[in-house]
């Protein structure tokens, strides 16, 4: 080992980006248990200072971790370095709209990552994220494993959560994936939808659901509009993502080797190459291990298909 080579520290996590997301996904940290230390860095140290007091104080109620504010040289040893710096979308702005202020934060952010050697995992939560976490693979050069974005982790917990409450039953029972880009072109994967190995249709029926079109269609559109319609009430979307930033930690800390839709660079798989988006893939301590494919229809497929073609005419458009 070379003397200034970086000794990951296995239980160092690090936030970037201290506002709604960064705050409480550190929350979320917090009392996870999985880390015993937390770095929280922003481009307003202040900010970052107050939230890592904040979150301090809850700590006596879980277990012991340090948390503080820092700056990029404290995030070199972290086992994972979890990114929401960036602007959000204001009422009635899409992700997409999003894509040039925060590629041109990130182009400030990645650089100053990799000349610290960091080791491990990056969690892109940022938005447009599956463009963002893009554009991290490219700007940092680190094998496709170790740059992950947080995809449709948080749109498939939305859909579990209504299939759920629609069916009366627990919404961990509820196996269903939305694919593709986290925004308007997403899918939700009706084909492989099921409760507990039942088709999803056979266990609506067993409920008394019989309009299966009417219903899926409805809750489908409902979760794809779940940010707009929190937003245009609250100005911002966090608790979900916060969750959906632990439940991937874990994943990755734990080497759980657990499967979720996070956004990674696409191979070929339906067809669809260098584009980033989410499938749901095997998650463990060298981040994304493998895609799992599951079967989808012909619809399905082609509309996957159109969302990877709308994302590359986005990246096209932002990297000319
Ligand atoms: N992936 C998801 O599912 C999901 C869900 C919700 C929000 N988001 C996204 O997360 C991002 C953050 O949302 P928010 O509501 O927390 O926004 P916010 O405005 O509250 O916070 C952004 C923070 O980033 C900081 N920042 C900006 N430039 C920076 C830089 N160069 N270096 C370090 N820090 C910097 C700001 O000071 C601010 O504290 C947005 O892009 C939003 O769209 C993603």
């Amino acid at each position: 080992m070379s003397k200034n080579e970086v000794v990951m520290n296995p239980r160092k996590v690090a936030v970037v980006g201290c506002g709604f997301v960064g705050s409480a996904s550190a929350f979320a940290l917090m009392q996870s248990g999985l880390f015993s230390e937390m770095v929280l860095i922003d481009a307003n140290f202040e900010k970052a200072e107050g939230e890592a007091f904040d979150i301090s104080h809850g700590v006596p109620f879980t277990r012991p971790i340090k948390i503080y504010a820092g700056d990029y040289d404290d995030l070199a040893d972290a086992a994972i370095v979890v990114i929401t710096a960036g602007a959000a979308q204001k009422p009635g702005e899409t992700r997409l709209d999003l894509v040039h202020k925060n590629i041109n934060i990130f182009k400030s952010i990645i650089p100053e990552i990799v000349k610290r050697d960091f080791q491990g995992i990056l969690l892109i939560v940022a938005n447009p994220v599956d463009i963002l976490t893009y554009t991290a693979l490219k700007l940092s050069g680190y094998a496709p494993n170790r740059v992950i974005g947080s995809g449709t982790v948080l749109d498939t917990a939305r859909l579990k959560e209504r299939l759920g409450e629609h069916l009366e039953v627990d919404s961990r029972s509820v196996h269903a994936f939305i694919v593709g880009e986290h925004g308007d072109s997403e899918i939700a994967a009706w084909s492989s939808a099921n409760v507990s190995g039942i088709p999803l249709h056979d266990f609506c029926e067993m409920r008394g659901h019989h309009d299966h079109e009417g219903a899926t269609a409805e809750i489908a559109e409902k979760v794809k509009n779940s940010a707009y319609e929190i937003i245009q009430r609250k100005g911002a979307t966090y608790y979900g993502i916060a969750m959906s930033v632990k439940r991937i930690c874990e994943a990755i800390i734990r080497d759980e080797r657990s499967i979720l839709p996070i956004s990674t660079m696409m191979d070929g798989e339906y067809g669809i190459k260098d584009v980033v988006l989410s499938m749901p893939s095997i998650v463990g301590a060298e981040g994304f291990i493998s895609k799992v494919p599951i079967s989808l229809s012909e619809d399905e497929i082609k509309a996957l298909n159109k969302s990877a073609e709308t994302l590359k005419s986005v990246l096209e458009e932002a990297l000319e």
